[in-house]
């Protein structure tokens, strides 16, 4: 992957940064495994947007066993982590190129049972957004689902600050919590990581929630919510069927498998 949005040169400086600069990773993890309408006993595939390095398909596969994803990345970089991770599953994961940009890779969704992304949607212009909602709600299964773990932009603009300010302080008590100093938050400011006090507007668009929230709704989605926030990052999505039951894995699950993909 080269040019002037993601490059292979920022999926290496992400690898290095990604257990601080994800605020709260295992939670968001974990809400997205608890999330998933997704019926125990029924085979279920999911398509995985962006997977990186292949911590979120990983822990799908890991709790539920009887689910195939579909993890498509740009990177050779992030394709040859994932591949690595994923490797265990053996043919229930298929990792694949994809170019967010384009539309040559849409049939990959069809029939998908969910379609889940983690910082990767806000690569796409608010246009962007609504075609990818409106091509993922019309190619996915009538009860499928989106969800969204990702950068929002805020509504107001003094929350701008809040959201940089709470982002660095979640960034500074990782560091601490994992190096016990401040060099991995150090190495993060120095990258200028941290959105919103430094965007980077060629290649990061986040969109305010509420538009996708509406947007959500408007290509389709029966429900459209957002379930968990901080720091500036949110994690949402469309649900093709009204509420259902009891989730297969309970968010304590969720939270187990979520921490032992990420090795904590
Ligand atoms: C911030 S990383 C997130 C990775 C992973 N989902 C996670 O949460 O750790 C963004 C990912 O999106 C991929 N990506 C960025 N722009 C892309 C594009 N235009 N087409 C395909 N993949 C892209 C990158 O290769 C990278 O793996």
């Amino acid at each position: 992957m080269t040019g002037e949005g993601w490059t292979e040169e920022s999926s290496l400086v992400y690898q290095a940064l990604s257990r601080v600069a994800v605020p709260r990773r295992a939670e968001q993890m974990a809400t997205i495994l608890a999330l998933l309408p997704i019926v125990p006993d029924e085979d279920f595939v999911a398509v995985e947007l962006g997977c990186g390095e292949g911590f979120l398909s990983a822990a799908l596969l890991e709790a539920y066993p009887r689910m195939r994803v579909v993890a498509l990345d740009g990177s050779e970089e992030m394709r040859a982590s994932a591949g690595v991770r994923l490797e265990r599953f053996g043919s229930r994961a298929e990792i694949r190129d994809f170019d967010l940009m384009s539309n040559d890779w849409l049939p990959a969704l069809d029939g998908a049972g969910a379609v889940v992304s983690s910082l990767v949607i806000h690569h796409l212009d608010d246009a962007g957004k609504q075609n990818l909602f409106r091509e993922v709600r019309a190619r996915i299964s009538p009860s499928g689902s989106l969800l969204i773990a990702d950068l929002v932009h805020p509504a107001r603009h003094e929350a701008t600050s809040m959201m940089a300010g709470s982002y660095d302080e979640s960034v500074k008590a990782r560091s601490i919590q994992l190096a016990g100093d401040l060099r991995l938050w150090d190495r993060f400011d120095s990258e200028d990581w941290n959105h919103f006090r430094t965007p980077d507007v060629e290649v990061d668009k986040p969109s305010v929630l509420a538009d996708q929230l509406r947007w959500l709704s408007e290509a389709g989605f029966e429900t459209a919510d957002c379930f968990w926030m901080f720091a500036g990052h949110a994690l949402y999505g469309g649900f093709g069927s009204p509420a259902g039951s009891e989730a297969p894995v309970g968010y304590e699950r969720a939270l187990e498998v979520a921490h032992g993909i990420l090795g904590e």
